[in-house]
């Protein structure tokens, strides 16, 4: 049988192949770092998604060896295939930034902000993609919109006015429960996520629209002002659950459980489970089963995100793929390496082999002379 031919994409200087049918989005991934560009909307075990929020956009700099014009306009990453030997720019394009800024701008124009008292705080996309993308202050003169409450039942809260509007919730209810009861009412400035006539979300498998949402709008009732995200740890835990795999992460503080969550990959993405399934959660293990007795402790979580909830968690830190220094050939002043840029802490204490929190004592500060010590 003749093998399946592959395709040459080249982006941001870095040349991968790819089956045909790849999209731009998941070639750049395959690459990982920097060069993989964010995504709102798209979620790869979810069918359907993507196209909706625009953060992916990317420069094609070149359509294909069969024809090298660049694509006139930026495209959506998650919703373009690559093509043999195309190019792609995301983080050397001069034009993505300032696109990808409008974006942000436009997702921002009704969203509150509101993150020191939003649940999702800390592990949010929407928060992430601001700091890296945002502007100062708005432009936007007029109230933003509000919404009537709806109920979603004991588990789920829904937060309208932090919604994006990026499907995800919808697609896991149709894709994961037998029935769903919620989805996207009205259009342009009206639509809203809506049960139309009030009802609870109580499939099963719902629970899992949490962990898919990249924002604060809908989270978890049962851990609901509880606690901040960067305080907690997070713990690998399994139990034997007739349901679901029972694989799941727990939040603790000590030995208290504050919540449970599916397991995430670094695009924050819900991770195959060990019989090589998506490691969806079932209500029971999520919402539940808060006791440490219920559960077989794993160890540490491996955090693997830039965010703020590898902050804290120095032991079991696995450092995101780095991948500027390969784009742009040399190295970049500054990277989220604290050991070696920033000088911050003292040269021989190295952050990530403490035993716990870092201590006042492992940092620099000056002397009485105002030298550094
Ligand atoms: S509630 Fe969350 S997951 Fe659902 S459409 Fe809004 S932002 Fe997306
Ligand atoms: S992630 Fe591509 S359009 Fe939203």
């Amino acid at each position: 049988m003749s093998e399946v031919q592959k395709f040459k994409v080249t982006i941001d200087n870095i040349t991968i192949e790819v089956a045909p049918g790849t999209t731009i989005l998941e070639a750049a991934r395959k690459i990982g770092g920097e060069v993989a560009p964010p995504a709102m909307c798209f979620y790869s075990k979810l069918k359907g998604s993507g196209g909706k929020c625009r953060t992916c956009l990317v420069e094609v700099s070149k359509g294909s060896e069969k024809d090298p014009r660049p694509m006139p306009k930026l495209v959506a990453s998650c919703r373009t295939t690559v093509m043999d030997g195309m190019e792609v720019k995301n983080i050397t394009s001069e034009k993505v930034p300032d696109a990808r800024a409008g974006v942000v701008e436009f997702l921002l124009l009704n969203h509150p902000l509101d993150c020191p008292i939003c649940d999702q705080a800390g592990e949010c996309h929407l928060q992430d993609l601001s700091y890296e993308h945002g502007r100062e202050g708005t432009r936007y003169e007029f109230q933003k919109r509000v919404f009537k409450k709806h109920d979603l039942g004991p588990y789920i809260q829904l937060h309208m006015t932090r919604c994006i509007l990026c499907y995800r919730c919808v697609f896991t209810a149709d894709q994961l429960t037998n029935k769903r009861v919620h989805g996207i009412l009205d259009r342009g400035d009206h639509a809203e996520i809506a049960t139309h006539i009030e009802k609870a979300l109580d499939n099963d498998f719902i629970g899992n629209v949490i962990d898919v949402c990249p924002v604060g709008a809908l989270t978890d009732k049962t851990f609901r002002f509880k606690n901040r995200v960067w305080f907690t740890k997070p713990v690998d835990a399994h139990r034997d659950c007739p349901t679901c795999s029972g694989e799941v992460q727990l939040w603790m503080r000590g030995d208290e459980v504050f919540r449970v969550t599916a397991r995430k990959d670094e695009w924050g993405e819900v991770k195959e489970n060990s019989k090589g399934e998506t490691g969806w959660i079932c209500n029971e293990c999520r919402f539940e089963k808060k006791h440490i007795h219920d559960w077989t402790i794993e160890g540490p979580s491996v955090i693997n995100r830039h965010s703020v909830i590898s902050q804290g968690h120095y032991v079991g830190i696995t450092k995101p793929k780095e991948t500027v220094q390969e784009v742009i050939g040399k190295e970049p002043r500054l990277l989220m390496d604290i050991h070696s840029v920033s000088q911050v802490n003292k040269p021989n204490i190295d952050l990530s082999l403490i035993n716990g929190p870092a201590h006042s004592d492992d940092f620099n500060h000056p002397n009485t002379n105002g030298k550094q010590d």
